[in-house]
């Protein structure tokens, strides 16, 4: 096979930038999102153990919400940041989504729905679990269809990377099925993606600790229970998901490859910095590195198989188109940044204060704020004056 008809698929209007750039976002975005879905679903599944230890275990009943929390917050992070990925892919691989999407359409609307019906399930337990103290199996089915939605958009992605599969796969033995119904998944690859939840939601409780020991309404004896456990976790699934890397990189015969082994080397740092565990910020910074490591080889494995075809990502027919891309930089860079540093440094000081924090009375806070609802309206006036503007430009 090679990729004729997939450069024919190809977007006659082009890309509107360098294709290498969009392929640098995706991989940026990506380990993004996975880290809202290691932490959502780590979080989760660890508050559902939690939920049955509650009620005799002290430590359990003050850490069981704050799990709770965490892993509804990075379901909501994990959708929004998904959309970043979804579109560069559809950028620069669009025939691979496109085609997945035909194969399994089915399974993608099973997927929203099945998103929504998680999530919500996700709500009930929090609100059960603030009543009642009782509501393990709510937990454990949100719980099941949130790594069942993992496991879909697993289904897409291996789809999409399958090429030479896709004939026999849209028409076995020459006989079209056009039901949506395909299903494909690579075993190891996805052990691989839900066991790095282990090791995320580990790191995460070293954060959490270490974040809340400047404060006195938590006893030394309960952050030192949730830190201790975090490092178990840490350690005990780094372990586990570096031999089922290994094993996946054997594979896909990529062992040896260049940015392979300093994926590998960078986790045995993460791991002996786990392990440590003297400054978890520091861990944290590691792990950002090892997440874009490991986003960096799902793309290496893509770009191998179809550049292998004959399809020239490079070579995409681009029409640079600088309205698009000024757009592109000041939304994300301007009103992005801005944004983004007011949500985390109100967070950050409401989450270090005992009591009510009123941000109305902090001066940093209440200055990101109002910046960003000026950048906010300008950004809004901006982008449907601008867009009017382009929409009638040659009718008008
Ligand atoms: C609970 C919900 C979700 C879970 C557990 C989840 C999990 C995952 C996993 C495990 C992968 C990697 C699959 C692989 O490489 O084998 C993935 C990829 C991806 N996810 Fe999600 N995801 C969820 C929701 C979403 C949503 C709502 C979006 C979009 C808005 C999204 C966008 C993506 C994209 C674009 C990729 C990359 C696909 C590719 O490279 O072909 N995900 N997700």
């Amino acid at each position: 096979m090679d990729a004729t008809f997939i450069n024919l698929m190809r977007d006659p209007a082009g890309v509107p930038f360098f294709p290498v750039v969009f392929q640098g976002l995706y991989i940026l975005t990506w380990a993004l999102h996975a880290a809202f879905v290691l932490l959502a679903i780590g979080a989760l599944g660890l508050s559902v153990y939690g939920s049955t230890k509650q009620k005799h275990d002290n430590n359990w009943k003050i850490f069981n919400p704050h799990l709770i929390m965490t892993g509804k917050l990075s379901v909501s992070l994990l959708i929004l940041l998904g959309i970043a990925p979804l579109l560069f892919t559809q950028v620069i691989y669009d025939s691979g989504w496109y085609v997945a999407n035909t194969l399994s359409g089915a399974w993608v609307f099973i997927f929203i729905y099945s998103l929504i019906a998680g999530y919500m399930m996700f709500y009930w337990y929090s609100y059960a679990n603030k009543k009642s103290n009782g509501s393990t199996l709510i937990g454990l089915i949100s719980f099941a269809i949130l790594v069942f939605c993992g496991i879909l958009m697993h289904n897409f992605a291996v789809e999409s990377i399958s090429p030479t599969k896709w004939t026999e796969w849209y028409a076995p033995n020459g006989v079209i099925d056009n039901s949506g119904w395909n299903f494909h998944i690579d075993i190891i690859r996805l052990a691989f993606m839900v066991s790095l939840t282990i090791p995320v939601t580990g790191i995460f409780m070293q954060n959490y600790s270490d974040f809340l020991s400047t404060r006195k309404d938590f006893s030394a004896e309960y952050l030192t229970f949730v830190k201790n456990l975090g490092t178990k976790l840490a350690v005990t699934g780094l372990l586990i998901s570096a031999v089922l890397f290994v094993v996946w990189m054997l594979q896909a015969g990529l062992l040896l490859h260049p940015v392979v082994l300093a994926t590998i080397a960078s986790v045995v740092v993460l791991l002996l910095a786990a392990k440590a565990n003297k400054n978890s910020y520091i861990t944290t910074a590691i792990l950002v590195v090892v997440a874009l490591f490991i986003s960096g080889v799902r793309e290496l494995i893509r770009y191998n198989i179809m550049s292998g075809l004959g399809y020239d990502l490079y070579g995409y027919p681009m029409n640079l188109e600088w309205e698009t891309i000024i757009m592109f930089l000041l939304t994300f860079v301007i009103l992005g940044f801005t944004g983004v540093a007011f949500i985390l440094t109100m967070a950050w000081k409401a989450g270090k204060r005992e009591g009510v924090f009123d941000a109305s009375k902090d001066v940093a806070v209440t200055r990101l704020g109002n910046a960003t609802l000026a950048l906010f309206i300008t950004w809004t006036m901006v982008y449907f004056a601008w867009g009017i503007f382009a929409l009638f430009k040659n009718t008008l």
